[in-house]
């Protein structure tokens, strides 16, 4: 299933690198791409790429973006970019996930949607525009991988 269009890698060797790396990977998913799934394990570095995402996009300082563990979804009003911070961690069921009103968001022309663990449900996954995969390489190491349809 090589559908990417886009694909590219790098690596950051911080909290603070990952940060950083938001400006690039806003860079690498505007104008178009508006269902992003995050994929990687816990303490991947997923949230701290959205704070990252968030702070470029000028839609929130990277401290007032919070895991929306409990909440499921976080919005935050940039200038040009609506963005929605989801994390369906704790969601179970598909049904559950119609509640959400992924669609609406979805559907607004100026919506960026990042979805950790959107990859639990098939039904985000059939219409993601792309992914960003995180794994640990040691330490304070993250390997990135954007794949942008
Ligand atoms: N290179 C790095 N990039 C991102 N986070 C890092 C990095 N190195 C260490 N960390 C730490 O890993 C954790 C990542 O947490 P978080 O972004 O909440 O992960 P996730 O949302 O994937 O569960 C934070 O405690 C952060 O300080
Ligand atoms: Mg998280």
């Amino acid at each position: 299933m090589s559908e990417f269009r886009k694909i590219k890698r790098f690596k950051t060797r911080s909290e603070a690198g990952t940060l950083a790396m938001g400006e690039r990977v806003a860079e690498m998913l505007a104008p178009a791409p508006k269902l992003i799934v995050l994929r990687g394990e816990l303490g991947a570095g997923k949230t701290t790429l959205v704070k990252g995402i968030a702070s470029a996009l000028g839609a929130a300082e990277a401290a007032d973006v919070t895991s929306p563990t409990f909440t499921l979804v976080h919005e935050y009003a940039g200038q040009t970019t609506r963005l929605y911070h989801l994390d369906l961690y704790r969601l179970e069921t598909e049904r559950e996930l119609l509640t959400l009103g992924l669609d609406e968001m979805a559907e607004s022309p100026d919506a960026l949607v990042l979805v950790e663990w959107g990859e639990k449900f098939p039904s985000i996954v059939a219409r993601a525009d792309g992914e960003i995969s995180i794994e640990h390489a040691g330490g304070d190491e993250r390997m990135f991988e954007v794949r942008v349809k």
